[in-house]
């Protein structure tokens, strides 16, 4: 009788004293994105007559750096699966999945994260046969090319830009960049960021987008980020004009924009990351495999996020909205009385990045945990498995 009240009362309380140290864990999949490289375009000269860093490697690929950070990353995982009494020693084959998009920045992360959290497991990354072509699973295209719908698309994005308020943001970049001195400037006359105007640009097939002063901003901006996480001297970042965290995250605001227009959308997000949300829950639901890495790109970061509706969080000592080398991870948990969802956001923090230190237990990278709007969490960040299986509203 009495063990039936509590079990009631304990109902009525949403169990919001699960019993942590009796949980085991028996899920765990995680999407990450992809860990530092260099910047997506080399055509930069132009907005600075400024001499801009060399960079080792082409366009858009994983430094040596970013494959060590990621080399930490996966240890310190392993670390925490380890201490979990999840996965000891080398997993099986069918225990363990890390999928990675077709990039070389990806796959490259995911090889850097797998050869490290599995030493000499000799596990291979899955990737999509064409690996000429991006992996429909992480393409953020819009899938529903209707009319109406690209037209709704685009209004949300429409009032996005028209609530958003960069000049602080463009007078300070074009301060660093001198523009008024750039060829850019000299020959097409674009000699302020803040005075033009962007154009939303949604192609069929293409990921949405926004041309002009954002897009141009982004692309700079990320730059400037890539080399301070590369660890360049001060005067090859920015050519020094940086000097506060308040600069950062004035200038990132242009980065967390880009991000939030093009891919955090009300409706957007849920047709643009339906591939891979559905491929989640799959797993989920299947309870297998026990372990999953996916690698993706911001732009999956964001809208997997926003599809599956988390309610809004902050993450600090970051000026990145969804941090390089950044996982979100999902954890099923159980106990005598049930199953649970936990999802924690574990990222390096830029000073973690730029300093290049190995993370572990003892000195973990940051972990902030998330909530689902219709999973309500307990004080230590779990709820009930069955209320998240009702989110699944892809199969
Ligand atoms: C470029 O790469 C080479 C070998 O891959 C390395 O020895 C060198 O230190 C790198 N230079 C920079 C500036 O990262
Ligand atoms: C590692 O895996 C690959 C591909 O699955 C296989 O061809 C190779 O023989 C394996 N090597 C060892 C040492 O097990
Ligand atoms: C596409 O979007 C339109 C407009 O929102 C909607 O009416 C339609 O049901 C959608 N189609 C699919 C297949 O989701
Ligand atoms: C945008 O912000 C600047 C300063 O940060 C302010 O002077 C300006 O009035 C703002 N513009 C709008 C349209 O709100
Ligand atoms: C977005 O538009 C810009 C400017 O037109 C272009 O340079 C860039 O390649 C486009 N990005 C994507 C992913 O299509
Ligand atoms: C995404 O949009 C929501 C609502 O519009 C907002 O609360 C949230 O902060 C945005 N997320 C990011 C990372 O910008």
């Amino acid at each position: 009788m009495a063990g039936n009240i509590i079990a009631l009362l304990c109902l009525v309380a949403l169990c919001k004293a699960i019993d942590i140290d009796t949980l085991k864990l028996e899920q765990v999949l995680i999407l990450s994105r992809h860990n530092v490289r260099t910047p997506l375009t080399a055509k930069l000269e132009s907005y600075s007559s400024k001499v801009w860093p060399k960079w080792n490697a082409s366009a858009g690929f994983l430094t040596e750096k970013g494959a060590r950070l990621e080399g930490y990353m996966g240890k310190y995982i392993a670390e925490w699966l380890d201490s979990e009494d999840f996965i000891e020693g080398c997993p099986n084959e069918d225990e363990v999945l890390i999928y990675a998009n077709t990039k070389r920045r990806t796959l490259d992360t995911a090889k850097a994260f797998a050869e490290s959290a599995f030493q000499n497991c000799n596990l291979t990354v899955q990737h999509y046969e064409n690996i000429e072509v991006f992996d429909p699973l992480f393409l953020p295209i819009l899938h529903n090319t209707t009319e109406a719908f690209k037209n709704q698309v685009r209004e949300e994005m429409e009032n996005k830009l028209r609530e958003m308020n960069l000049t602080e943001a463009y007078i300070e970049l074009s301060k660093i960049l001198n523009l008024r001195t750039s060829d850019i400037c000299k020959k097409l006359y674009l000699c302020e960021l803040h005075l033009r105007r962007d154009e939303i640009v949604l192609e069929d097939g293409e990921e949405p987008n926004v041309s002009g002063p954002l897009d141009i901003g982004n692309s700079i901006v990320d730059s400037f980020i890539m080399s301070y996480y590369e660890g360049m001297p001060t005067s090859e970042v920015a050519w020094g004009e940086i000097e506060t965290d308040h600069q950062w995250n004035l200038i990132s605001q242009i980065c967390k924009e880009n991000q939030n227009i093009r891919f955090n959308l009300t409706k957007g997000a849920k047709d643009i990351a339906r591939p891979l949300v559905k491929y989640m829950f799959d797993i989920f639901k299947e309870g297998n495999p026990k372990f999953t890495l996916l690698v993706g790109h911001d732009s999956n970061m964001n809208s997997v996020i926003r599809a599956f509706d988390f309610k809004p969080f902050v993450l600090p000592e970051q000026f990145e909205p969804f941090p390089i080398g950044g996982k979100v991870v999902f954890q099923k948990w159980s106990d005598i009385s049930g199953q649970y969802l936990k999802v924690e956001y574990v990222y390096p923090t830029t000073k973690q990045l730029r300093n290049g230190d190995r993370v572990t237990l003892l000195q973990p990278p940051k972990k902030v945990v998330l909530e689902l709007n219709g999973c309500e969490i307990s004080q230590s960040g779990y709820c009930p498995w069955t209320d998240f299986m009702k989110l699944n509203v892809y199969s």
